[in-house]
C-alpha cells in the first residue's frame, strides 16, 4: 500500500526498477557476444608497459551464470516480494504484517501470564509483586517519555504520583484514560474575562484560591470575573474531573506555577493530549498498568492483605 496521494512515483519505481533491470540484460547480451577479432592475434591493438595487450576475449561463462541468476532472482522477487513500487508482489507479505503476526504470537505466549490478573481486582493485582514488575516494564516503555520514569511527569505532562486527578483516580478511570487517551481542553478566555488589567485580577483571585502569594486588592477586583472559569473549575476552584478541568485551589500546577503561567492559560487557553493506548497494548497489558498506575498513587500493599 502506498501512502501518496496519487501513483506517480509508484510508477516511477516500477519504471526505474524495469529499466535497470532490462538494461542489465541488454549489456549482457551486448557484451557476451562473440566479438569480430581485430587482429590476426585476437588482441584490441593496445599495448602497455612494453609487452602488456588486452586480449578480444568473450566474457567467462561463470560471470555470465552468475549475471543470469542475478537477473533472473531479480525478476523472480519483484514478483513475489514487494519492491516494484506499491505493487505487492504475489506472497502478500510486508514487514508491517510480519510485525502485527509477531506482536500476536508473543501476546498469544504471554496470554497465561496475565490470565491471572484478568479477573483480579486492580487493587489487588497493585499489590502482586509480579504484576507490579511487569506494570513498571510496560511504563517504561510506553508512558516514560511523557510522564517520567518516575512518573511524576513534567510541564504539562501530569504527575501520575500525587493522587491529584485531572479525569479521575479510581481504577475504572484510570483504565478508561489508558484505553481511550484523554484531551484536557481550556479554550482561550481572555475576550470573556473582559480588560488585560481583568485577566491580571482574575490570575490573582486564581492564585489566592490556594493560598499562594497574590495581590490581595487585585484578587477581591477578579473575583466577579471567575465566574466564566466557575463553569469547568467549579465556583471554589476544585476542579471539575468530567471535563479534566484542574484543581485550582491546590498547590499542584500542571501549566506552570504563578501569575504570569495563570494569565498565559487565560488568554492562550491549551489543548492537551493524551494519546489513546488500545491499537498499541492489549487490554491485559492495559489493566497490568492501571494496576501499577493505582499503585503508584494507595498503599497497593495493605490492599492485597484482603482476600
Ligand atoms: C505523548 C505523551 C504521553 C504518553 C506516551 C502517555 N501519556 Fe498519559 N498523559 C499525557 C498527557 C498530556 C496527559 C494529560 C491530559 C490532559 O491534560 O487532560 C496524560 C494523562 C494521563 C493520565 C490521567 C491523569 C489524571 O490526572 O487524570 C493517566 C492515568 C495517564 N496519562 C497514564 C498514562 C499511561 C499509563 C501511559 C503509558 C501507557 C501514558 N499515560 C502515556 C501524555 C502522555
Ligand atoms: C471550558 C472549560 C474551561 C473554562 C471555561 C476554563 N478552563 Fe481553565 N482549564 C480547563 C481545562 C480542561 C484545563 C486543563 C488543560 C489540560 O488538560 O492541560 C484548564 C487549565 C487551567 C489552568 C492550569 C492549571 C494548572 O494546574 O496548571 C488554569 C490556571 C486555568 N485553567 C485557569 C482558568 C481561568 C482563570 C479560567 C477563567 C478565566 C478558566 N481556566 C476557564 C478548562 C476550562
Amino acid at each position: 500500500m502506498s501512502d501518496f496521494i496519487n501513483n506517480f512515483w509508484s510508477n516511477y519505481v516500477i519504471a526505474a526498477t524495469v529499466l535497470s533491470i532490462l538494461g542489465c540484460a541488454i549489456l549482457l547480451w551486448m557484451t557476451a557476444r562473440k566479438r569480430v577479432v581485430g587482429d590476426k592475434d585476437n588482441t584490441t591493438g593496445h599495448v602497455w608497459d612494453e609487452d602488456l595487450r588486452e586480449a578480444n576475449n568473450p566474457l567467462p561463462l561463470w560471470w555470465v551464470g552468475l549475471f543470469i541468476i542475478t537477473i533472473v532472482f531479480a525478476v523472480g522477487y519483484l514478483a513475489f516480494f514487494p519492491g516494484l513500487g506499491s505493487v505487492q508482489g504475489k506472497l502478500g507479505w510486508s514487514s508491517a504484517g510480519e510485525y502485527k503476526a509477531e506482536v500476536e504470537k508473543a501476546n498469544a505466549e504471554l496470554a497465561p501470564v496475565y490470565a491471572r490478573f484478568a479477573s483480579a481486582p486492580v487493587e489487588q493485582v497493585a499489590a502482586d509483586p509480579a504484576a507490579r514488575a511487569i506494570g513498571e516494564r510496560l511504563f517504561m516503555n510506553n508512558c516514560a517519555q511523557c510522564h517520567g520514569s518516575d512518573a511524576r511527569g513534567s510541564k504539562g505532562f501530569p504527575n501520575l504520583t500525587d493522587n491529584d486527578w485531572l479525569h479521575g483516580g479510581t481504577p475504572d478511570k484510570i483504565i478508561e484514560t489508558i484505553t481511550m487517551g484523554r484531551v484536557g481542553v481550556m479554550p482561550p478566555m481572555a475576550a470573556a474575562v473582559g480588560s488585560a488589567d481583568d485577566v491580571k485580577n482574575v490570575a490573582n483571585y486564581v492564585l489566592s484560591l490556594s493560598g499562594s502569594p497574590h495581590d490581595s486588592v487585585r484578587a477581591g477586583l477578579g473575583k466577579a470575573k471567575f465566574a466564566v472559569c466557575a463553569a469547568c473549575h467549579g465556583a471554589d476552584g476544585g476542579g471539575n474531573q468530567a471535563l479534566g478541568a484542574p484543581r485550582l485551589n491546590d498547590n499542584i500546577w500542571l501549566h506552570g506555577y504563578g501569575e504570569a503561567a495563570i494569565i498565559a492559560m487565560v488568554n492562550n487557553g491549551k489543548q492537551n493530549v493524551m494519546p489513546a493506548q488500545n491499537e498499541r497494548l492489549t487490554e491485559a497489558q492495559i489493566r497490568v498498568l492501571a494496576s501499577y498506575v493505582w499503585g503508584l498513587s494507595h498503599n497497593a500493599t495493605t490492599a492485597s492483605a484482603k482476600p
